[in-house]
């Protein structure tokens, strides 16, 4: 069965969003195999958000990021890696389908509330960067 890695970022945690977004994903049939409540350090968040490192939004997205604690889990499913991405919603504010969890909640592209892997290749590498103990 297929697992991604998702995240429900510090505006979600901070705004009590964590148990209407963990919902949505089990009301789609995902199945919780890992989770856990972190701060999450520059490092951490620098590696994870690599592929974005030369945007001018960089420094923002690294200090959104490790303002306040995080809900990082792990989903399992059949095609969870697509389904957690479209549960969540496009990632421009604007483009943000009402039904998503960035349409219904979101109201900045920056502070989007949650993140998910966009591939098997990510999901591998998230997986194992945010749960070297799994
Ligand atoms: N143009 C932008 N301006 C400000 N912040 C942005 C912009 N584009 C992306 N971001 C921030 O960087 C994050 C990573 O961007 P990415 O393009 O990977 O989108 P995503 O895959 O939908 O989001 P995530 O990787 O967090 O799941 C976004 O979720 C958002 O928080
Ligand atoms: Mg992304």
């Amino acid at each position: 069965m297929e697992k991604t890695f998702a995240m429900v970022k510090p505006d979600g945690v901070q705004r009590g969003l964590v148990g209407t977004i963990l919902q949505r994903y089990e009301q789609k049939g995902l199945k919780l195999v890992a989770a856990k409540l972190m701060n999450v350090s520059r490092e951490l968040a620098e590696e994870h958000y690599r592929e974005h490192a030369s945007k001018p939004f960089f420094n923002e997205l690294i200090e959104y990021i490790t303002s306040g604690p995080v809900f990082a889990m792990v989903l399992e499913g059949e095609n969870a890696i697509k389904l957690v991405r479209l549960l969540n919603g496009a990632t421009k504010v604007e483009e943000a389908l009402p039904g998503t969890i960035r349409g219904d909640f979101a109201t900045s592209t920056t502070c989007n509330l949650v993140h998910a892997s966009d591939s098997p290749e990510s999901a591998s590498r998230e997986i194992k960067l945010w749960f070297p103990e799994l």
